[in-house]
């Protein structure tokens, strides 16, 4: 689906937040050449402070919409080329507490997007996803998360995710769309909302408040550093195969919750005191392991950081740019304590 060389627009959407803004400063920086309209509802998790140094670029336009009106999204999509699609609802814990915007944006705001993409012939749709999708590992063993693993979501994020997934796989068979998806895993770096483990962790640190570690700590993610997931969308979105999927990971063993937390505390000189076990995530996941040799192989793409690089660098993020953080601890107060209250 090569189209590297033209200039082309891209309709990003969910663009303020972590990993579209991620992946918007990414682009821009690389193929200067083309046009991005950002569509996004900036809910909570929608920040435009990650904008602000490309915000009055000729190439880029900015349109506060929610992907589930039709009637917008049409104006927007006759105009495009490609569609590079972030927007959703994308924390575990809030879709625990609160499933309903999850079932909205994830699914029926992907629908629309499909609707129009096909009536509008864009030549790319690029649908961003999750591992979580897979389900959950067992712990101690080295399987791993592969394109053929059969999905078995266990969350109403996950759920979520999983049929959007199957969507975008429909309109491809059904209507030709043509289209590719990534699911990746757990992204952590700059511009991430401290609602997720590791920002949570640095930002209470730097409060002196105590990390808060669901259950036993041993649970296992695989985390990916956000430039190298913007890197690997950039692959797929350039040699990837129409109609195919890629799984994303950053990491080749196993680190545990607990050890995430304690390389944090360390790097930040603060004692394992501060970690604190608290009541476990309802249906948690134990495990999640992405075996990235696929999209290795065929596109060439690797991490380019090891975990040990990307959270010093992290780390050193949110400490230079508490002004972008703080604010949000304190206008979300709200979920925080939803979410954290009694599980001691
Ligand atoms: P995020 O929560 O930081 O940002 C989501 C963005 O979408 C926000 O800017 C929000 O305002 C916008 N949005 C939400 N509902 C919308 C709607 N109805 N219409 C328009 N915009 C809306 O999410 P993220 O971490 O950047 O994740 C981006 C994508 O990557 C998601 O699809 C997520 O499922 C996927 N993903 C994330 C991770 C991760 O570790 N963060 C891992 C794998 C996959
Ligand atoms: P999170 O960052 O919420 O991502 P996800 O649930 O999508 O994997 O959580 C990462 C892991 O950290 C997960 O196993 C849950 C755990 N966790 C905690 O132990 N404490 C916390 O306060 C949070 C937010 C997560």
């Amino acid at each position: 689906m090569s189209t590297s060389n033209t200039k082309k627009t891209l309709l990003v959407t969910g663009g303020a937040g972590f990993i579209g803004s991620n992946f918007i400063l990414y682009w821009m920086k690389h193929h200067p050449e083309d046009k991005i309209i950002n569509l996004d509802a900036l809910t909570y998790a929608g920040n435009l402070e990650n904008l602000r140094s490309i915000q009055d670029s000729k190439n880029y336009i900015f349109v506060e919409g929610n992907i589930v009106d039709r009637d917008l999204v049409e104006r927007i999509v006759a105009d495009v080329d490609m569609i590079v699609h972030f927007a959703a609802e994308s924390h575990v814990d809030r879709s625990i507490l609160e499933p309903d915007a999850f079932v909205q944006t994830n699914i029926v705001g992907t629908q629309v997007l499909l609707d129009l993409a096909v009536k509008h012939k864009v030549k790319h749709f690029h649908h961003i996803s999750t591992d979580e999708v897979f389900g959950s590992l067992e712990l101690g063993k080295d399987t791993q998360f592969s394109e053929t693993t059969p999905y078995d979501p266990r969350s109403p994020y996950s759920a979520s995710k999983a049929s959007s997934d199957h969507l975008v796989r429909a309109y491809g068979e059904t209507y030709g769309l043509q289209y590719t998806i990534t699911n990746c895993s757990n992204n952590y770096g700059e511009y991430q909302f401290p609602e997720k483990l590791i920002p949570l962790a640095i930002t209470n640190i730097l409060d002196n408040k105590a990390v808060p570690v669901y259950g036993d700590g041993l649970q296992v993610r695989d985390w990916l550093y956000v430039q190298d997931h913007c890197s690997a969308i950039e692959k797929v979105l350039e040699s990837g195969s129409s109609q195919k999927t890629y799984v994303v990971g950053g990491l080749t063993e196993d680190i545990p919750n607990i050890e995430v937390v304690k390389t944090i505390l360390k790097i930040m000189g603060k004692s394992e005191h501060m970690l604190e076990h608290i009541t476990d995530r309802a249906g948690h996941d134990v495990r999640y392991s992405v075996d990235w040799s696929h999209i290795k192989k065929d596109l060439g793409w690797e991490p380019s950081v090891s975990f040990e690089v990307g959270i010093e660098q992290t780390i050193t993020w949110y400490l230079a740019n508490e002004s972008w953080w703080r604010p949000l601890l304190s206008d979300n107060q709200d979920y925080f304590k939803k979410n954290y209250q009694d599980r001691t």
